[in-house]
């Protein structure tokens, strides 16, 4: 970072040179002032020559509009070092961006160009204003120290050292200032991050699920950093104002208490006001905006500097690493690869070494006893819960790393518990798709049979009061707001249970017919007979294959099916069956009820 500063004046000899002449003429009013204001005194109204002493007045208002145009020129010289930083700046943005490109053959990233050429503008006014505010102290120290030295040098020793121990204290202060700063900004972003966010946007999901607490400890921590590293930069801040306080006001203090001693030296009192006039309108004003300066946009420029060269001069394979991460999941197939989740570290896996692939478009159902791992191989799916052993991957991408919003895109869970909120109809309804379009709202009502429901809730405008709902028709509006909603993959974890076999097989045959996959941890055996495949779970371990097959292979599928009586195996695959085909698969018998929840069987029953 310090090289490309330095380059920034490197090589521009000529313009530096020019504003340094421009820079001595304007160092002429600072220079004058004590002096004229000195003899004015001294010569004019103490001499009891007014008129003289508004001479001597008015040679120093020329001066100051000489001081003036020299001023606007040294503008237009620093803009000559300015402006060829700035585009030195762009062209390496620029040039890092193509490198990267090339070397990792990934997409040119425009984004982060666009951000670059954002900081690099940052960085072109703070760079210019700093270096106006270094070239002004500098200006106005020299003339003043000058003057000092003409009218009278003892008063040198009384101005020196306070201004030296002050710049000195400020300096030392700058690079701890600089660390401060970067720490506030970085803590600020992370706070902003998580608080603003991932919490503000769930706020009525965190109330809804009781979570406050947990929400509390995580953006704790980044609060108090926050608040620590403002501390911090506080205590700094305070040092400051004291490197002023020594640096300007102490050497007029010294003034003042001397005045005496001064005026028995040979000083006189023309000489002691101009010293004042030096102090109070030329030293300590530009150590203020010098210290200000470099310590506000001063700090700026550290900061952004430091993170343009970060970003430009990284290695292309981390640079690379990073631009793909979060990675992105390309399709929807799902992968699992030798999974094996357990809930505690001594705990019984409950899904075990388990491999299964879904294909895109897929329709699968799961089955089991309760509590054989059907929840939870839901969870791991959906990336809710990371497996210890093994991969789950969504269109290649491990699902656990997605980042919220891609996960939120890519899939939806309805889980058994159906979570309505207090807001209208339409808010629960397009909840994961809140742009979407009323004819797509109405469509998903009509095709999961929601229609009556909504009719008599009032419409999609009405307001839902989430209590006067019964359990069922929560669930029904929660399919509804999961089939609007962009996902690709649906996974229904009995999702249907509280509604009526009919409406539960409307529901399905819609979700089988939407674009993408689904699964469906069913509830009733009729589920199954629906799916073209089946996955049958039992204490970690998976067995797959049609209806027909698992009836052959499984005795605890034949149980399952059996508490109605197994139907003969049949050839065909039971996809896409027709409304109303289930029951041509159910079991017969007195008792044959397909729709009996699985959720009674025992998962010992077939032993
Ligand atoms: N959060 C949890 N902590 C500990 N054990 C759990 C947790 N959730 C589920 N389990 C246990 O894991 C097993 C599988 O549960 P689950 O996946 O919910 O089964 P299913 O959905 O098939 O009924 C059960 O023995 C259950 O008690
Ligand atoms: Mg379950």
């Amino acid at each position: 970072m310090r090289r490309l500063l330095r380059s920034s004046v490197r090589g521009r000899g000529p313009q530096v040179r020019r504003l340094a002449a421009w820079s001595l003429l304007q160092t002429l009013p600072a220079f004058l002032s004590g002096l004229l204001v000195a003899r004015a005194i001294d010569d004019g109204f103490l001499a009891g020559r007014t008129l003289t002493g508004f001479g001597w007045l008015g040679l120093l208002a020329l001066s100051v509009l000489a001081g003036g145009w020299a001023t606007r020129q040294t503008f237009l010289r620093l803009a000559d070092i300015v402006e060829p930083f700035r585009d030195e700046l762009i062209a390496r943005t620029v040039h890092g961006a193509l490198r990267r490109s090339t070397q990792t053959a990934a997409l040119a990233d425009s984004a982060s160009v666009a951000r670059l050429t954002q900081q690099v503008e940052i960085v072109r006014e703070a760079y210019a204003s700093v270096l106006l505010v270094v070239q002004g102290f500098i200006v106005t120290a020299v003339g003043a120290l000058l003057g000092l030295l003409t009218l009278a040098p003892v008063m040198l020793v009384l101005v020196l050292p306070p201004l030296a121990v002050g710049l000195g204290l400020f300096a030392l202060a700058l690079p701890g200032m600089a660390t401060r700063q970067r720490t506030s900004i970085l803590a600020d972003e992370l706070l902003a991050e998580t608080a603003a966010g991932t919490v503000a946007g769930a706020m009525r999901d965190v109330a809804a699920c009781g979570a406050e607490e947990q929400v509390t400890a995580m953006i704790g921590e980044p609060i108090d950093a926050q608040a620590h590293a403002t501390r911090e930069l506080a205590r700094f801040t305070a040092l400051r104002t004291v490197a002023v306080a020594i640096g300007g006001l102490l050497p007029m203090l010294l003034i003042l208490i001397a005045g005496r001693w001064l005026l028995q030296h040979g000083a006189s009192t023309g000489a002691i006001l101009g010293a004042l006039t030096y102090i109070a309108q030329g030293v300590h004003p530009a150590l203020q905006t010098l210290v200000r300066g470099l310590g506000n946009t001063g700090l700026w420029l550290f900061v952004t500097l430091a993170r343009i060269v970060e970003e430009t001069e990284a290695p292309a394979d981390t640079q690379a690493t990073e631009r793909l991460w979060p990675p992105q999941p390309r399709g929807h197939d799902v992968l699992l690869r030798n999974v094996t989740f357990s809930y505690g570290p001594t705990s019984e896996p409950v899904i075990d070494n388990l491999d299964l692939v879904i294909a895109e478009g897929e329709h699968l159902a799961v089955i089991g006893p309760s509590g054989a791992g059907k929840s939870t191989l839901a969870a791991l799916i959906a990336g809710l819960l990371e497996p210890q052993h093994g991969a789950v991957l969504l269109g290649g991408a491990a699902v656990a790393e997605l980042d919220a919003t891609t996960t939120a895109r890519c899939r939806t869970l309805i889980p058994q518990q159906a979570y309505v909120f207090a807001a209208t109809l339409r808010e629960n309804l397009a909840y994961l798709r809140p742009d979407a379009p009323d004819a797509m709202i109405d469509d998903a009502v009509d095709r999961l049979g929601a229609r009556t429901l909504i009719q008599r809730l009032g419409g999609p405008g009405a307001e839902l009061d989430p209590h006067a709902l019964s359990a069922g028709e929560r669930q029904l509006l929660t399919l509804v707001r999961s089939y609007i909603s962009p996902a690709r993959l649906v996974i229904l974890d009995e999702a249907t249970c509280h509604l009526d076999p009919a409406a539960e097989a409307r529901v399905e045959r819609a979700f089988a017919d939407r674009d993408g996959s689904l699964i469906v941890i069913a509830h009733r055996i009729s589920s199954a007979l629906r799916a073209r495949r089946v996955l049958l779970l039992d204490a970690g371990h998976a067995l797959q294959g049609t209806h027909d097959d698992l009836l052959l292979r499984s005795a605890l599928y034949r149980d399952l099916v059996g508490r109605w009586g197994a139907p003969p195996p049949r050839r065909t695959p039971p996809r896409s069956s027709p409304a109303g085909a289930d029951h041509s698969h159910a079991p017969r018998g007195s008792n044959a009820r397909p729709t009996t929840p699985l959720a009674r069987t025992s998962r010992h029953a077939n032993s």
